[in-house]
């Protein structure tokens, strides 16, 4: 009997160490986007297989006053994406996921006179902003997570690294004003309806 429970146990450690290693030696994270300390990485592949949520056109500068302007999306043609599991959850349930990213990509508006009429369309990146959602407050350490979120910004410039160092400056003060619990603004995505 004994002998069982020591080889039970001895297996859930190994399942256990298993679990917490991935390829490389590195420890698992609950995201491909994000590595074990909380760091997140801007998805490469949200444009050609994600879910676009919908497309907000912001032609004013911000509203929210100075000390939220800086990290801000800016004027420009603002694509929300998600990945087509999370879409497909959020509908099901009203809510998003662990592991549920959206990125938020921004274009500077271009003008021209087509056989349709004036039309606005994108520009060049001015960059993207993205979210992680984390239910379990796993990265309490890490000013970048709060609120049931990892929060990064990426410049256009610079896609390689998250300009974004501490979320309660830079990032929750608009997204508590969020009609959605969570923090998203769902009252521009058509997808979600
Ligand atoms: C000045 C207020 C403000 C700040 C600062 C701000 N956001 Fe937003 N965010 C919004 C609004 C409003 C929207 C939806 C409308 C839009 O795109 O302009 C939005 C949309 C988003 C979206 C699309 C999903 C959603 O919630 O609708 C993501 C992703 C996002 N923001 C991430 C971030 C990150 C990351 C930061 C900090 C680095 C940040 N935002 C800072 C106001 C803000």
């Amino acid at each position: 009997m004994k002998k069982t429970t020591a080889a039970v146990f001895g297996l859930a450690m190994l399942l256990v160490a298993l679990n917490v290693q991935v390829s490389g030696g590195k420890p698992a994270s609950f995201s491909p986007y994000v590595d074990a300390k909380g760091a997140i990485t801007l998805p490469a592949d949200f444009r050609g297989s994600w879910a676009h949520l919908g497309t907000w056109a912001l032609t004013s500068a911000v509203s929210a006053g100075p000390e939220l302007a800086a990290l801000s999306h800016g004027t420009g043609l603002h694509g929300v994406y998600t990945q087509p599991g999370s879409l497909k959850a959020y509908k099901q349930t009203g809510r998003w996921p662990d592991g549920a990213v959206l990125v938020l990509e921004a274009h500077s508006i271009r003008w021209d006179d087509l056989p349709t009429g004036h039309v606005m369309l994108a520009g060049e990146a001015a960059g993207w902003w993205v979210m992680v959602r984390d239910g379990k407050g796993r990265f309490k350490d890490n000013p970048t997570w709060g609120d049931g979120w990892g929060w990064a910004f990426f410049k256009g410039a610079n896609p390689g690294q998250n300009a974004s160092k501490d979320c309660r400056n830079d990032c929750l003060g608009c997204h508590a004003a969020a009609p959605d619990s969570a923090g998203v603004f769902v009252q521009g995505y058509p997808a979600l309806r």
